[in-house]
């Protein structure tokens, strides 16, 4: 990928040295839907993820560019930017745009972008953009700005000029990423842990349900606001600031505060998921892969009955997933509608189970998935300059 890069640069820059930088994709182990929600997530980042070769020029010119895409962007530097439409080069470009907005100095440059993380199948590839020049930049112009501030600003990037009112996990599980670990994220305090993640026998597979995602970000804003209107009712009575402050307990004994069944679905999901997360980190704290599979399996299901954001792709997977002997869990991933689930496979059956799966899959959904294999990996960081 480095040696492609390079050349390519080369011929696009005439530029020798670049420095070059890495940031993954994600995947979120358990607790989905509720960092909006001052919840507990554990994702924890993969092999996929971005690259960048990059180098400061002397024509006081910014130069976006990327092997995916054709379009790139030529910018004089300015003040501020406004987002082009749905150019691939937003992401960089909002970053550029709130950091000079929050008094940082940039020069010309040249950036090349290139990847294989599949864009749009809920792995993150937008997080990973962003923080990915977050963090380069950081680096070419000496900011001394720390990886949570990176995962923060991209977060604020995504909401403000891109438009997409997420969460913060994404940006923080492609910046703090451990190698070996899942990162147990406290949205609302921003504390985190990190938790070994030893599959032993087992792998970690990745299924891309190769869905053309369409209205997964009006659905997402859907829930997010359905998650608003569920707590201003509860906050009625209970003196709580986000729904993830409430346990299963109290909201049984106050449900009734909500009227619209929906809302008590959407809010019962998010509590109860956020206490699965927690069960979840105890269970891969004591090495208990078997429990923590059984709250993926449980997790699923709360999500596709009570959240429903999965889909008949999601779910058909899943289905799958759980009668096969030798998987001990599976899930949608991610916001959902499409996208992509994981599944804890025995290592010596992961062949097995691919092509099985592809056979179930295709006669039902009627085109195949794809699947690679992943461990958790480091976050972002830089390859060699
Ligand atoms: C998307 C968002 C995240 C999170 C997940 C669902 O990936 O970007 O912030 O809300 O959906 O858990």
């Amino acid at each position: 990928m480095i040696e492609i890069l390079s050349q390519e640069f080369r011929n696009r820059f005439r530029e020798k040295d670049p420095q070059f930088f890495f940031c993954p994709g994600r995947v979120n182990l358990i607790g989905e839907h509720i960092d909006y929600n001052g919840g507990q997530v554990m994702p924890c980042a993969i092999s996929k993820g971005t690259y960048l070769a990059i180098s400061k020029n002397t024509d006081k010119e910014i130069r976006l560019s990327s092997l995916e895409f054709p379009e790139m962007a030529e910018l004089q530097i300015q003040s501020s930017y406004s987002k082009a439409g749905k150019q691939w080069f937003n992401y960089p470009l909002g970053i550029i745009d709130h950091l000079l907005k929050s008094g940082y100095d940039i020069s010309g440059m040249d950036l090349l972008f290139t990847g294989d993380l599949p864009v749009g199948a809920g792995l993150s590839s937008s997080a990973s953009i962003e923080v990915l020049t977050i963090f380069a930049l950081n680096e070419l112009f000496s900011y001394g700005i720390s990886k949570t501030d990176m995962a923060l600003a991209s977060k604020k990037v995504e909401n403000d000029f891109i438009g997409v009112s997420c969460g913060i996990m994404d940006q923080f599980a492609v910046a703090m990423g451990k190698l070996g670990n899942a990162v147990l994220l406290d949205c609302d305090s921003m504390k985190y842990e990190y938790i070994p993640f030893k599959t032993k026998e087992y792998l970690l597979v990745v299924i891309n349900t190769n869905k053309q995602r369409t209205l997964s970000d009006s659905k997402y804003n859907e829930r997010f606001a359905e998650c608003g209107a569920a707590l201003r009712l509860l906050k009625e009575k209970l003196a709580v600031e986000k729904l993830c402050d409430i346990s299963s307990q109290v909201f049984e004994e106050n449900k009734d505060l909500i009227e619209d069944e929906i809302l008590v679905k959407r809010a019962g999901h998010v509590i109860s998921e956020n206490e699965r997360v927690l069960k979840a980190s105890e269970v891969l704290k004591t090495g208990d892969l078997n429990a923590f599979g059984k709250l993926m399996f449980e997790s699923h299901r709360s999500l596709k009955d009570l959240y429903e954001v999965s889909g008949r792709e999601l779910d058909t997977i899943v289905e799958f997933a759980g009668n096969y002997e030798d998987c001990i869990g599976a899930r949608m991933t991610g916001a959902g509608f499409g996208g992509c689930a994981i599944a804890l496979v025995k290592k010596d059956a992961v062949t097995d189970f691919i092509e099985k799966l592809r056979i179930f899959y295709k006669t039902r959904i009627g085109y195949e998935p794809s699947a690679f294999i992943s461990g958790a990996e480091d976050g972002v960081r830089m390859l060699r300059s």
